[in-house]
């Protein structure tokens, strides 16, 4: 798992380096900074996405400058494997809503069917601004109208692990971003 480490096995699959953590910073902190931009002057409640984003939110967070409250929110649209079962389950969510800036924190977007479904039942809650903030994209991969705020990188339709993401429940403690290879050699 060492950072000159050029392949990992996550379960039964190979992974090569994508992002590394140096890059996963500058993107954290350019993000943070456009959300300190558009926020300035007001209070933020975030919710954090359970659980491929807590590393995101922990970094993130930690860079913001106006008041912020910290809400967590269970969404789970993957089963075992590497493609999203497509029903989105929401469990958890307590926030208080109504007349607050909310900003939902996303590890990554790929359909794009979390953060809408997520946003299709906040919205209802009248929120005063509802934005998202993700730190990876795969436009190639979303539905029509999926519309995220703040991005740190797009990436193509590759299935990726670490900084939070996982494959199976593995991968999520590793510090850089790997991604699915899916002809290793020998
Ligand atoms: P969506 O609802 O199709 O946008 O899927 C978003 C969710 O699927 C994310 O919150 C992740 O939990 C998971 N996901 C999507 N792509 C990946 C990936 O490449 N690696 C790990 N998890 C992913
Ligand atoms: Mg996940």
């Amino acid at each position: 798992m060492a950072e000159a480490e050029s392949i990992i096995q996550v379960h039964d699959k190979t992974f090569r380096p994508l992002i590394l953590r140096d890059e996963i910073s500058a993107m954290v902190t350019s993000v943070a900074s456009k959300i300190n931009r558009d926020f300035a002057g007001e209070e933020l409640t975030v919710i954090v996405i359970l659980k491929g984003s807590f590393l995101f939110a922990a970094d993130l967070v930690r860079h913001l400058t106006m008041p912020v409250v910290v809400e967590f929110a269970r969404a789970s649209s993957y089963g075992k494997g590497m493609t999203s079962s497509g029903t989105v389950t929401i469990e958890g969510l307590s926030a208080d809503v109504e007349g607050r800036n909310i900003l939902l924190i996303e590890d990554i977007v790929e359909s794009g069917t979390t953060i809408t479904e997520l946003k299709k039942h906040l919205s209802l809650l009248h929120p005063k601004s509802l934005t998202v903030a993700a730190l990876l994209s795969k436009p190639s991969v979303h539905n029509d109208a999926v519309s995220v705020d703040y991005i740190g990188r797009e990436i193509g339709s590759e299935f990726v692990v670490g900084y939070g993401l996982d494959y199976a429940e593995q991968g999520r403690h590793l510090a850089d971003i790997w991604v699915y290879d899916a002809s290793p050699e020998a």
